[in-house]
């Protein structure tokens, strides 16, 4: 059911509204400057390869990364899917793969198709607040493994995971490390100058870029990562991922970093206020509300909150105002209960009553005010509780 036309937008970590600075700087490249980057040698194709090569050094900025160790892709699903296949295409068949089990369906999903491959797969827990511990890392690996995934920052809870030990403990033992930073990049610093991240993907329309464009980070640090190329035809990107680049969304995935990059301190800690006052002014009114994910380590505009006592579908019904994400990640086509609370713990019911706030640059005080009033008084209505005038006893 569509929301209400003028309920406040506050399911950020699904998408992001493009920034109308981002729209701005795409326009010229979907009329006179239509240039294909790959034709080189004209006037058209030169300067569409020169724009391309401005973004693709703003978004290694972003990151602590050299320009030519970002290669573009459709977005993180894509990015992920050859950072998994990629080093496991160029490993022996039953080499060992490690990820998170709170990972996203674009990196769990691979996984088990290459387990079905005949690579052998270890899913490693979390702790209660949703945390990969670097120690449960290193117990997992083996002579045989090649490469390890966790992700910078989880998608649904909004915890923040110790990457850079992960890494180094990778490092230490000779395996690649991969990490999806899509919510974490542009959000909190994330500076791979000095780190031992081999891989690392990120997405545009998390952070205020267009739909359609993201980038894997290969790094050529100490050693050469060797990764199979998943789409193949003309070489571009160093023939890790052919095909013709959409200009326009390039050149918007580089405006969008360039300007997370700019704001990245003051938007983070105006977020973290924001997110802030949502939980006291909810938790102040209601109780039985229970906050998901680490306390401290967490994306400044993540709010994940369990609500006891009340059924999740009639919550997320109930909210008319706001557009908040279910914390059962129910659709019609996938009825289960996150994945991501299960694997935390969070007794069932509890994950179905749990609603995902994803705080964004275009978010207010007054948003917030409107979300407090409306989760409160929704779940006051569904758990019965009468707030209506009692009449004055004489
Ligand atoms: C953690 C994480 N990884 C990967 C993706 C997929 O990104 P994209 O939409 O660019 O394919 C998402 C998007 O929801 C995400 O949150």
């Amino acid at each position: 059911m569509p929301a209400e036309p003028t309920a406040r937008y506050l399911d950020n970590h699904a998408t992001t509204r493009t920034d109308p600075r981002v729209v701005e700087s795409m326009l010229p490249f979907f009329s006179e400057r239509f240039g294909n980057a790959a034709s080189t040698g004209h006037a058209f194709g030169d300067d569409a390869a020169a724009a391309v090569e401005t973004a693709r050094a703003e978004v290694a900025e972003l990151l602590g990364a050299e320009p030519v160790e970002v290669i573009f892709t459709s977005g993180a699903t894509e990015a992920n899917n050859l950072a998994l296949k990629g080093v496991l295409g160029t490993s022996p068949t039953n080499a060992h793969l490690v990820v998170s089990t709170v990972e996203h369906p674009s990196i769990l999903d691979p996984a088990a198709r290459l387990q079905r491959d005949g690579c052998q797969l270890t899913r490693i827990p979390c702790d209660a607040d949703g945390r990969i511990d670097p120690e449960t890392v290193i117990s997992a690996l083996t002579p045989d493994t090649v490469l390890v995934s966790v992700m910078w920052a989880n998608n649904e809870v909004g915890t923040i995971n110790p990457v850079i030990d992960c890494a180094q403990a990778c490092h230490d033992r000779g395996v690649i490390f991969h990490t999806d930073a899509v919510q974490a990049a542009g959000r909190v610093p994330v500076n791979c100058r000095n780190l031992a991240v081999d891989l690392l993907s990120l997405s545009a329309h998390k952070i205020y870029g267009p739909k359609g464009i993201g980038a894997l980070i290969v790094r050529r640090g100490t050693r050469r990562i060797r990764l199979a190329p998943q789409i193949e035809g003309g070489g571009h990107e160093g023939h890790l991922r052919s095909g013709t680049l959409p200009v326009p969304l390039v050149i918007g995935f580089g405006t969008a970093c360039r300007l997370a990059r700019e704001a990245l301190e003051s938007e983070s800690n105006r977020l973290s206020g924001l997110a802030g006052t949502l939980v006291e002014g909810i938790r102040s009114r209601l109780p039985g509300v229970r906050i998901n994910g680490h306390a401290t380590d967490r994306l400044p505009g993540n709010v994940h909150l369990g609500f006891e006592g009340v059924d999740g579908d009639a919550l997320l019904a109930g909210l008319r105002q706001i557009a908040v994400s279910s914390g059962s990640a129910c659709t019609t086509a996938n009825p289960e209960p996150s994945h991501v609370l299960a694997a935390m713990g969070v007794p069932e019911a509890l994950s179905r009553a749990s609603l995902r706030f994803g705080l964004g640059r275009f978010n207010t005080e007054e948003d917030i005010a409107v979300a407090v009033e409306e989760v409160v008084t929704t779940v006051e209505r569904l758990r019965g509780v009468d707030n209506s005038p009692r009449p004055t006893v004489r």
